[in-house]
């Protein structure tokens, strides 16, 4: 006899981590983004709540219509436009987000919706420190329209992923999943917006995560 079975989505979903995750030491972060910037304002309203102990040093946009930068303004926050557009190959792109990274003292970088491929200019001068959010359940669903593929694919359930940045796209070790239902109904934008809803709880939460894990390891030595 076949049972109704019925998914309890909310135990997927990641647990919110105590605050003890949180270090004594204020991090210092550089955010990275490309477009709207709603997981640059989840940190910032995660630093004011006092939620998670850093400061953002600076935002670095590549695309001068991004949003990101108005709300880095309105935050106090420096925003520097490089555009890559400018530069001749991706590796001297990356070699002036590094400069800009360290002038700003940089120590965490966070790419919230950062539309570039990384190159080792950029992941070995912050070898461990670069962390990325991605809009699935990885490995499912690298790489671009992720929300979109989740959806071709008829899954049921999808979610966001924030993990250490390595030269394979999408593919670092995991910090933190968030998982999100697919409703009969959803498009895109609507599935994609529950889970921005997921990614902006996560993503402060993983930052103070990965700096936790880095300081036990440096303090084993
Ligand atoms: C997010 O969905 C993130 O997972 C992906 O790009 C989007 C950025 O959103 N990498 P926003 O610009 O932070 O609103």
């Amino acid at each position: 006899m076949s049972k109704n079975f019925t998914l309890d989505t909310a135990s997927l979903i990641s647990p919110d981590i105590s605050s003890n995750h949180t270090p004594s030491t204020p991090l210092k972060l550089g955010i990275m983004a490309s477009g709207n910037g709603s997981n640059f304002e989840a940190v910032a309203q995660a630093i004011q709540a006092g939620q998670l102990n850093a400061q953002i040093q600076v935002l670095i946009y590549n695309n001068p219509e991004a949003k990101a930068a108005v709300r880095a303004t309105n935050w106090g926050v420096e925003a520097v436009l490089l555009n890559h557009r400018d530069y001749k190959s991706r590796a001297k792109f990356d070699g002036q987000v590094v400069q800009t990274l360290q002038q700003y003292d940089v120590e965490w970088v966070i790419l919230a919706g950062w539309m570039r491929l990384l190159t080792p200019v950029l992941i070995d001068a912050f070898a461990d420190k670069i962390i990325n959010i991605h809009p699935s359940l990885l490995p499912s669903f690298k790489g671009i329209h992720a929300v979109e593929q989740a959806l071709a694919a008829g899954v049921k359930i999808t979610g966001c992923t924030v993990h250490l940045v390595c030269l394979e796209v999408d593919s670092g070790p995991i910090l933190m999943q968030a998982a999100v239902p697919v409703l009969p109904d959803d498009t895109a934008e609507t599935l994609h917006a529950r889970i921005q809803i997921q990614e902006h709880r996560i993503l402060p939460q993983a930052i103070a995560l990965a700096a936790q894990r880095q300081l036990q390891l440096t303090s084993k030595g």
